[in-house]
Order: C-alpha cells, then sequence, then structure tokens
C-alpha cells in the first residue's frame, strides 16, 4: 500500500479552478480548530473566501457542542471563510452548499456514492464520513462572517475508528477497500481541491441565482424522501414523514395532524 500523501498547498493551489476561493490558503499542521484559526484570521482582515487547512485538531468541534475527532496524518479539517454582503437568513444556505460539494467532490476523487443526511452530514451507506459546522457573526444584522468548517474521514483505518462511533462513523478508504477494493489512500490534495472548486461553482450559483439551483444537486444525494424520522428541536422529539426541502433549504416534515412542520435545525434520529 502507497503512503498517505502530505497536504500541500502548492498541490492545492494548482488544481483550482475558481475566482471566488482567494489563493489565501492557511496551512498549518497543528491547530485547535481550523474554526478558531479562522476567526482569528477575519479579525486580522482576512479575506472572503481564504481557506484555513490543518493535518490535525487538538479541540476539532462538532455540532451541538460534540468533539469532533480529529487525528493527524489522514483526514482534512478546513475552513472556508466568507464575508458576504447577503441577509443573515440567507446564511443557512451556506451549510447546504458546502454539503453538496462535499458529497461531489467525494463522488469525483473516491468513486463512491455519498449520501447526504440532512442538513449537512454526508454518509456512506448509513456511516457518516463527513460533516460541516458553520458559525456566523453579524453586526446590526449585517453579516460579519461566515466560517464554514468541513471534516472528513478520509484515511482513517478501521481499527483507528474510536470504539464509541465505530457504528455510526466510517472513512473513504475503509469503504473504498468495501465497495471498489482499492486499498491505496485518497490523495487529500485532489479531495480538497476539488472540494473548494465545487463550493466555488455553487457560490457563484447561489449569489446569482439563490438557492434553489442547488437544490436539484442536494436532492441527488438526499436519501430521506418519504422516510419516517424524529428530530430533536430544541429538546422536543417530534416525529414525522420527510416530504421535502423549501426553497431555504428547510426540511418539511409531515407530522401525525397531517400538519407541515417546517424544520430549520435539529437532530436527526431514524
Ligand atoms: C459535525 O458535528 O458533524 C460537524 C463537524 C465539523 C468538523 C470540522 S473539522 C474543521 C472544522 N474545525 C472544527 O473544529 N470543526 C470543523
Amino acid at each position: 500500500m502507497d503512503e498517505i500523501k502530505s497536504i500541500d498547498t502548492s498541490e492545492i493551489k494548482k488544481r483550482l479552478k475558481g475566482y471566488f476561493v482567494e489563493k489565501d490558503l492557511y496551512y498549518q499542521k497543528k491547530v485547535d480548530s481550523t474554526n478558531t484559526i479562522a476567526r482569528n484570521l477575519v479579525s486580522k482582515g482576512a479575506k472572503n473566501g481564504s481557506v484555513v487547512i490543518a493535518d490535525c485538531q487538538e479541540k476539532g468541534r462538532g455540532r451541538n457542542g460534540k468533539i469532533w475527532t480529529s487525528p493527524c496524518g489522514c483526514n482534512i479539517y478546513m475552513s472556508i471563510i466568507l464575508r458576504p454582503k447577503f441577509n443573515p437568513e440567507a446564511a443557512q444556505g451556506m451549510t447546504i452548499l458546502a454539503a453538496v460539494s462535499v458529497a461531489d467532490a467525494i463522488a469525483e476523487i473516491a468513486s463512491l456514492k455519498p449520501q447526504i443526511k440532512w442538513p449537512n452530514d454526508v454518509l456512506i451507506g448509513t456511516k457518516k464520513v463527513s460533516g460541516i459546522l458553520t458559525e456566523m457573526s453579524t453586526q446590526n444584522m449585517n453579516i460579519e462572517y461566515i466560517i464554514v468548517g468541513i471534516g472528513m474521514n478520509v484515511n482513517t483505518e478501521e481499527e483507528d475508528i474510536n470504539d464509541n462511533i465505530r457504528d455510526i462513523a466510517t472513512s473513504l478508504l475503509i469503504e473504498s477497500k468495501k465497495i471498489n477494493g482499492q486499498t491505496d489512500p485518497i490523495d487529500r490534495n485532489k479531495l480538497i481541491a476539488s472540494i473548494l472548486n465545487k463550493f466555488d461553482k455553487y457560490y457563484e450559483m447561489f449569489l446569482s441565482t439563490g438557492l434553489s439551483s442547488i437544490l436539484h444537486n442536494y436532492q441527488k444525494y438526499f436519501d430521506m424522501m418519504g422516510k419516517t424520522i424524529r428530530i430533536n428541536i430544541k429538546d422536543k422529539d417530534v416525529e414525522g414523514q420527510v416530504v421535502g426541502i423549501d426553497s431555504k433549504g428547510a426540511l418539511l416534515l409531515k407530522t401525525g395532524e397531517n400538519k407541515l412542520e417546517k424544520v430549520i435545525s435539529g437532530e436527526i434520529y431514524f
């Protein structure tokens, strides 16, 4: 089996096609959290489209206060800095946009078939390979920054997945071995460049025509239609059947009383 290639920003840069993702890539081997580094860079004037990448994180953060396990030398931890002029209400769309970008990149580089669990978990089969943590700061109803943090288990081996998440987490390499018989590690530089190129493309589309054009691509990976789910919204469990996603990216649920619930955020259980 080949060695895992190091992250190399020149390898990433030479693959970038877009105009929006500035060539400002900040790489550090070990950080607390790329989202925290990104926030510090914003206060020093980092530009829209700057990207922070790390080889490992000592305090990787997940959604809802969870820890994002971030070992060295095998995975992707990155944060995209956005300083847009649109309304804060539209910011939820960035998570949708990132999820589609990640799913597209996995299909392109790893030849796997990803699925999206609303709003932003990317799965292979039933197990999670990637998560997105979007953080925003506003001032006087204007967006100061949005930081889109993307974590992806790329080359983690089966035995290195923590016991407590073994049933729900996987990596691209584990799935590639199972599904494609591919045992060589996946090149993180190619994967990062692909995510950024996709993000770039979807961001342009978002600015010119809004989220609806991207939702079409989101639906390709969305495997929840018609399923009955339980969702925890502000400590309350709501059960219902998934009937769609609206033009702002909210999940549409038909609940027991034939009521249509619009869910903006929450933790889903099947
Ligand atoms: C989730 O809970 O699914 C979201 C996980 C997000 C993890 C990424 S890794 C890069 C960035 N930095 C962090 O501390 N978290 C995000």
